[in-house]
């Protein structure tokens, strides 16, 4: 077992839904980045990505859509028939991932707003935190929004501690403290919640799962305000800068937009924010900031150890990939940038995967396309061999390709 970092004292604890999810810590190194860090000098302790909530136009159906096309695993669900009377929420699991979808049932439910003003779209980035009220306390002394002062949640499951606070756009992070006086909450997500299991029989011979961990989060914010919210996580919640930055100088002709990363002290938690910058027509971001009506979480990284098999077992089930240009692979100085990876090019080509290396290694990524109706958010599938970047060198080829979309939908 290769060890990059410098210390071995435990730094890390592996959360219990990583646990759960048979993962260990040289594999989540590999997965999404880890590093060891203290976490007793920081000001907003974040263990972890707790769940990952979409609100969307039809919960019971994209719940199906989860299981079937992306192999998710349905654990819990709240709803009418348990006295959650507006909505109905699925609990969704693959890896160490948890998303939970929600969807109104009742006319007057203050979901059916939001999903006017925005579509289907991540209403919230829940993050699980040691202790809430020490998050809380420093979030209110710098400035931050409370929309949900401490509370304790108890069922037959046991507690949990929870708050909320106001990121960009309509966006919150709900933060979870799922250890309360020493007792780890045993339900399937938070208190109201019922266990449930798929009804959804995976083919014969499908893996078990196609992605094992959430890599980053990216936000889409306003014209001249990703610094601020850069700001807004280094002050309220410790997250330091990462070394990934893009400035307007990589655009096409047509397309930019500038964008940097915070992450969080163990850095599970990646933020990259991008605005848009002005180009000759609209970019990517200024279609989603006018399409979900404000800034917004614009794509979420699925991490897996195997992007070959993942993307053919998504692209069985229909799940649609940005197309990439065979010039990308057949330019001989794209060739020598990426160098010897895993698989013969012609594999990658053969689906679309791109390539980009740095000084720690490599990484290979793909996007789909938007994954609602409203070209807003979708997902990127990444599997990294050492590089700790976002792809930076692929920015170019991406924008292209997502241009000619934008250009079919009369976007661009
Ligand atoms: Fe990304």
């Amino acid at each position: 077992m290769t060890d990059t970092t410098t210390t071995s004292d435990g730094h890390i604890d592996l959360t219990d839904q990583e646990l759960d999810a048979g993962l260990d810590l040289h594999q989540l190194k590999q997965l999404v980045g880890l590093v060891d860090y203290d976490e007793s000098s920081d000001p907003f302790p974040v263990t972890g990505w707790d769940a990952i909530v979409f609100v969307v136009g039809n919960a019971t159906q994209t719940a199906h859509y989860y299981q079937s096309a992306w192999g998710m695993e349905l654990v819990g669900y709240a709803g009418p028939e348990h006295g959650t009377r507006d909505h109905k929420a699925f609990v969704l699991r693959s890896g160490s991932i948890r998303f939970v979808v929600k969807g109104a049932v009742t006319p007057d439910s203050e979901l059916i707003r939001h999903h006017a003003a925005h579509g289907d779209g991540v209403v919230d980035i829940s993050l699980e935190v040691p202790d809430v009220d020490v998050c809380i306390a420093q979030a209110r002394s710098a400035g931050a929004t409370v929309l949900q002062e401490p509370e304790t949640l108890t069922d037959d499951f046991g507690s949990v501690r929870v708050a909320a606070i106001a990121t960009y756009g309509e966006t919150r992070h709900t933060l979870v403290q799922r250890v309360v006086d020493g007792e780890t909450y045993a339900g399937p997500y938070l208190p109201g919640y019922h266990p449930a299991a798929s009804t959804f029989v995976k083919r014969d011979g499908a893996p078990k799962r196609l992605f094992q961990a959430l890599d980053h989060i990216v936000g889409n914010v306003e014209l001249g305000r990703m610094d601020e919210w850069v700001a807004f996580y280094n002050r309220v919640m410790g997250f330091t800068n990462m070394a990934e930055f893009i400035g307007d100088d990589i655009a096409t002709d047509y397309s930019a937009l500038m964008s940097k990363v915070v992450a969080n002290g163990n850095h599970r938690v990646k933020f990259p924010l991008n605005e848009p910058a002005v180009a000759k027509k609209r970019s990517q971001i200024d279609e989603y900031l006018d399409f979900y009506a404000g800034p917004g979480a614009q794509h979420l990284a699925l991490a897996t150890n195997d992007i070959l098999t993942t993307v053919d077992e998504l692209r069985k089930e229909g799940v649609e990939f940005l197309v990439t240009p065979d010039a990308y692979y057949e330019d001989p100085e794209m060739r020598a940038r990426i160098g010897e990876v895993r698989v013969p090019i012609e594999e990658l080509q053969q689906r679309g995967i791109l390539v980009d290396r740095d000084e720690d290694g490599y990484l290979l990524q793909i996007f789909t396309r938007p994954l609602g109706d409203r070209p807003t958010v979708f997902f990127e599938i990444i599997e990294r061999h050492g590089s700790l970047g976002f792809g930076k060198g692929n920015f170019k080829a991406l924008f292209e390709s997502i241009e000619r979309e934008q250009e079919k939908r009369g976007n661009l």
